[in-house]
Order: C-alpha cells, then sequence, then structure tokens
C-alpha cells in the first residue's frame, strides 16, 4: 500500500549523493514537506502542495500527517562493533583512576578480554544480544549500521561472528553492513608474529568469509604496538586483491599516518582520526576516503576530538558514527554524538546531520540506496517529535525520535 507523509514542518533529505567539504551544509530542507513511497521505495518528494496536487486519489493512501515535526533520512551508523561476548565494566571503572586504554591492552585486558569471552560464547548467545542491542540502535533513529568482526582472531569464531550479523541482516529490520576485521589485535597464539597472523587471515580465513559472502569490507587497527604501517599496506592490498573494499582504525592514539595510508590505499573510510595530522587531513581532502570520526569514543576515553572542523574546511567528506564495542566506548546513542560534534568539534547541525545519513552510507557504500529522501531510495525515514532541526543538539543528549519507518513499514513509534 502507498504511503504519504504530508505537511512535514521541515523535509531533511540530504539528496544529492556523498557531499565534500563545503556541501556538506546543504541539507536540501522541504518546508511543508511530503514523500510517497510504496513497496518501501520512495516514489516521490516535494512541497506537500505538490503532492496533494499529483496525488488526488489520497484517500486510498496510508496518510501521515507530520504537521509539526521533521521528517529526514533514517542514520547509518557507519563504525561499530556490535557483535561481543562478555562486558568490559571493571576496565572502564579502572580508566576512572587514571589507567589508560593502551596500557590495559598491553596487559592482556582490552580487545584480548574480549576476545576471551567472545570465543566461548555460542552463536545462540551472541545473536540473542545482537538483538537487543539492534533494538537500542533503532530507538535512536539507526536504520542501517556496520558491525564488525574482530574478537575472534581465529577462524572459527570470526566466522561464528559473521554468521551472527548475516542472520540478524534477515531476521532484524535494522540493515547489516559486515566488515572484517580480523587484524584488530595479535591473538596469543600468534604473539610477536604479526605478518605470520596477517597471512594467516588472508590464506585461510578470508577466502572462507568470501566464499560465503560474508564480509563486504576489510578493516585493520593501524596503531602503534597494533598493526604498522608497512604491515597494514600488506594486508590491505591482499584484501583488495581478495575483493574486499578496505576500511581502516587510523591514527586514534597516536599518528602513524595511516589516515593518508588508507587514502592511498584507496580505502572507503579512515576511522578515528583524533591524532591525524595536517599531512593527513590534507591527503583525506584530497581524496575521496570518507573520514569518519567516532567523537562517542573521544569522549569515553576523554581524549581530544578529531579535528572535524578543519577536516570539513579542507573540503573532506565527513561521516559520524558510535563505534559502539564493549571497551573504548560502550554507547550507541546518536543523540550524545550529536551534541558532542556541535559542541566539542564544532560542527553545524546541517553538517552533523549528512554525516550521520548521507556520508555514513558513503562511508559503507551505499549512497545509491540509503542515506537520503530521493526518489528510487529505500523509503528509511524517521519523524522527530520537534518542528526543527535546531532541536537536535538542543535537546542535548536526549533523543527526539518518535518514530522510525525502515523500508517503508512503521518500526517503531
Ligand atoms: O574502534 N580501536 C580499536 N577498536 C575499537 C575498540 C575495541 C575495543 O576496545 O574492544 C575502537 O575503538
Ligand atoms: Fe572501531
Amino acid at each position: 500500500m502507498k504511503t504519504i507523509i504530508i505537511h512535514a514542518s521541515q523535509l531533511v533529505t540530504c539528496k544529492g549523493g556523498v557531499k565534500y567539504g563545503k556541501a556538506m551544509s546543504d541539507i536540501g530542507v522541504i518546508e511543508d514537506g511530503a514523500v510517497v513511497y510504496d513497496n518501501g521505495i520512495i516514489e516521490f518528494v516535494g512541497t506537500t502542495d505538490e503532492v496533494l496536487k499529483k496525488y488526488s486519489d489520497i484517500g486510498s493512501y496510508e496518510v501521515i500527517n507530520a504537521d509539526g515535526k521533521v521528517v529526514m533520512p533514517g542514520f547509518v551508523d557507519s563504525h561499530t562493533h556490535f557483535i561481543f561476548g562478555g562486558y568490559r565494566a571493571d576496565e572502564f571503572s579502572w580508566r576512572l583512576k587514571g589507567d589508560s586504554y593502551m596500557s590495559i591492552m598491553e596487559r592482556g585486558g582490552g580487545i584480548a578480554s574480549t576476545m576471551k569471552a567472545t570465543r566461548e560464547a555460542s552463536y545462540a548467545e551472541l545473536y540473542k544480544e545482537g538483538v537487543s542491542r539492534l533494538d537500542r540502535m533503532m530507538t535512536y533513529g539507526v536504520t542501517t549500521v556496520e558491525g564488525k568482526s574482530g574478537y575472534g582472531l581465529d577462524c572459527d569464531t570470526e566466522l561464528r561472528m559473521l554468521h551472527v550479523m548475516r542472520d540478524l541482516n534477515k531476521d532484524h529490520a535494522i540493515d547489516i553492513v559486515p566488515t572484517f576485521l580480523g587484524p584488530h589485535a595479535t591473538p596469543p597464539e600468534y604473539k610477536g608474529r604479526n605478518m605470520d597472523f596477517l597471512k594467516y587471515n588472508l590464506e585461510e580465513v578470508m577466502p572462507k568469509v568470501k566464499e560465503e559472502n560474508l564480509a563486504e569490507f576489510a578493516d585493520i587497527f593501524t596503531e602503534k604496538n597494533v598493526f604498522s604501517i608497512e604491515e597494514s599496506e600488506y594486508y590491505l592490498k591482499g584484501a583488495k586483491d581478495l575483493g574486499f573494499k578496505l576500511k581502516v582504525h587510523a591514527d586514534e592514539m597516536y599518528d602513524l599516518g595511516g589516515a593518508a595510508m588508507a587514502a592511498r590505499m584507496g580505502a572507503h573510510s579512515a576511522d578515528h582520526l583524533l591524532m591525524a595530522s595536517d599531512e593527513s587531513i590534507e591527503a583525506l581532502s584530497k581524496s575521496n576516503t570518507i573520514a569518519t570520526l567516532l567523537p562517542a569514543t573521544a569522549f569515553s576515553l576523554g581524549a581530544e576530538y578529531a579535528r572535524g572542523r578543519k577536516m570539513i574546511d579542507m573540503g573532506a567528506a565527513v561521516a559520524i558514527a558510535s563505534d559502539y564495542n564493549p571497551g573504548s566506548c560502550h554507547t550507541c546513542s546518536i543523540p550524545l554524538i550529536i551534541a558532542i560534534s556541535c559542541i566539542y568539534m564544532h560542527l553545524s547541525i546541517e553538517e552533523v546531520i549528512t554525516a550521520l545519513t548521507i556520508n555514513g552510507a558513503a562511508a559503507v557504500g551505499r549512497t545509491d540506496s540509503i542515506g537520503s529522501i530521493e526518489e528510487g531510495k529505500k523509503a528509511d525515514i524517521i519523524i522527530l517529535e520537534k518542528p526543527s532541526i535546531h532541536f537536535l543538539p538542543y535537546c542535548t543528549a536526549m533523543n527526539i525520535v518518535e518514530t522510525v519507518i525502515k523500508d517503508g513499514i512503521v518500526v517503531r513509534g
């Protein structure tokens, strides 16, 4: 059945594909806007007047009156690690007392501790937790989420994580874009043998992932004392040859030049970028690589924020995502990251909206189907309980998403 949403005080379209630099402010707002969709696909976008003229038989359609409300594209959370076993609340409490993320990791906590818990977790346990985490994300208006493996660090567990995401993608309303993150850390059995571990991933694990089509992207944690630039280049080249699109965890704790390397390798995105140098920012802004910022991670670690303002001013395409994971950032709160991005990274509300919609879609290679309200795209739409986008950061860290429509179906609200 056709659905018509009418009288949106602001219909935010975000139309026109991925946006670089200044263009991130162009979010295509239509006042008294309307949108028509049929069978989960958007058919027409315009003012309420235009729609009512074109669709004279409106009586036979489902009508949603969005008077006094913002209608906008569903959020794309383009960087998460939402499948994992166990929690690390103790580590968080140690960090509150002054311990650092890297020192906990070097003592065998951090990713290695989640690795143990995830290896021990059954498919059913991971699946069940996955459902409740996706349910929570949906309340914030997320309609597509990227999810990474990377807590197994062995073939069986990595495949189990990816199988869980494959099945959740079928069973849950939210779309999941799967990423292989075998080199998230070096597991104990490969201690001191990073290159052997990368070879193992490329030769034994990733061909299996490809065979079952379990991941679209390959990612690596390029970081001091984790994987070097040279190791990362070797892995990313191998991953590209196997047919994976690329992502990189870059310049999170130290500036290794990871962002520039990601741009050089033609990665879809370079993520984190807290410590990215001027040269790296310049390299990103001259490339098509999306600069994906994860401000809730910096917030949770008490670290400095990435220089998002400078990146946009230099002409880069910025996306913003949650990085939801059991360690560095245990929150998937979109309202929180909107607030931080506006208040501390000095992005405008329009830029933040672009970063969470069409540029998020670009970071997961899906600008043709999601990220904007445009004819031919999926009807992944959210309705806010307030009349203007200005309420997004103003309702600081409070959720104002009232209705979530996924593939044309109201899944919340
Ligand atoms: O993106 N930095 C590396 N990976 C994750 C954290 C993983 C963890 O702490 O479990 C991140 O922050
Ligand atoms: Fe991450």
